[in-house]
């Protein structure tokens, strides 16, 4: 092959592997903190009064979270603000953005920014390769001023840390602390006791035992909910939704600790979902299975509420039955068992007695 043919050989191969040529890169353009000290220096106290401002910030949210009335407001353009969360968001949010900011200005102003070009080359590296990769790492350190701008590390790192503290003031709001003491007066507990009259969720009216049908399910809800009001009324009637079947005895099993808890083969069980807490009242009344909207748990009714399919854990808790001196439907006590979705700390041991399943 000539000296010719070989060059033209070449440049038709770099020509195939390059069709488009390489512009390389554009003259490097400094920039007035990179030329002038002052401007240097002046950015530098910008990005330092960003993140200086956080702390102040910090304690104010959680200054007013405590001091500021929760239901005071105030009138602007034709909308009435809560002052408490007004507040809370100004001050929160001014904080997180001048952490943003002040990032943003030290990368752009003080970090190097002159352009580098890197071949694509092998996967692996060799230990030349690797030993010049540290040494190009710690001039990028040295270059984004990490070591010589220590203050404005310290700095962020101390806006970093202190904008967690309003984050975890809030966390007040979740209510109190579910020590099992809470727990037994709150989740674990509904208003279903001793003698209260079940009635239809619809008209109120109490249901009497004689006048509800094999297949019938009515959904139900405790006479002594009628008498509350307001945030009790709704913390009440959340918990304690019930729904009634009616079911040939002799076509579902009862467990022996149960046997006393239907009325001629009528049952009360929790209408809240095991799995999430949704309200339940889809009944197949062939086959006895109750069926969640949400995500499908289905549990067998003739069967102590056991699942039969989905993702609920737990039978549905079941409210034990009587009847009064007039006939009418009552509860012998609370659910033995907490209602709703399951939770750590909760105890299942008792749900069912041994020999039961
Ligand atoms: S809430 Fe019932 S299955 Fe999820």
């Amino acid at each position: 092959m000539t000296p010719e043919h070989s060059t033209a050989l070449v440049a038709a191969e770099d020509e195939t592997l390059h069709p488009v040529p390489d512009p390389g890169i554009e003259e490097h353009v400094e920039r007035y903190s990179d030329v002038d000290a002052a401007a240097g220096n002046r950015a530098y106290r910008q990005v330092l009064a960003c993140f200086g401002l956080v702390p102040i910030l910090a304690i104010a949210f959680v200054v007013i979270y405590f001091a500021v009335p929760a239901r005071a407001t105030f009138h602007l353009l034709g909308v009435n603000w809560h002052v408490h969360s007004t507040l809370l968001g100004l001050t929160g949010g001014l904080a997180v953005l001048l952490i943003g900011i002040g990032a943003i200005h030290w990368a752009r102003q003080l970090m190097n920014d002159t352009e580098v070009a890197e071949e694509r080359h092998a996967a692996s590296s060799d230990e030349e390769q690797k030993a010049g990769f540290v040494q190009k790492l710690n001039d990028g350190i040295a270059d984004a001023g990490v070591q010589r701008r220590g203050l404005l590390l310290a700095s962020l790192g101390g806006a970093l840390g202190i904008v967690a503290v309003p984050a975890l003031v809030t966390l007040a709001d979740l209510g109190p602390w579910p020590v099992a003491a809470t727990r037994r007066e709150t989740i674990e507990k509904t208003i279903w006791a001793d003698g209260v009259r079940v009635v239809n969720d619809s008209n109120y009216r109490p249901l009497k035992a004689s006048e509800l049908e094999i297949g019938q399910l009515v959904n139900a809800e405790p006479e002594s909910l009628l008498k509350l009001h307001g945030k009790e009324y709704q913390n009440a009637k959340a918990k304690a939704a019930l729904i009634v079947v009616r079911m040939d005895p002799n076509s579902i099993r009862i467990p022996e600790s149960r046997k006393d808890w239907h009325v001629g083969g009528i049952l009360a069980y929790s209408k809240i979902c095991t799995h999430v807490g949704c309200p339940i009242s889809l009944w197949e009344q062939q086959t006895h299975h109750l069926l969640c909207p949400c995500h499908q748990s289905t549990f067998d009714l003739g069967n102590s509420g056991v699942v039969v399919f989905g993702p609920a854990a737990r039978a549905l808790p079941q409210l034990p039955l009587k009847v009064d001196a007039e006939g009418y439907l009552v509860a012998q006590s609370d659910f033995t068992v907490p209602v709703g979705p399951s939770y750590f700390e909760r105890d299942s041991r008792n749900d069912f007695k041994d020999g039961d399943r």
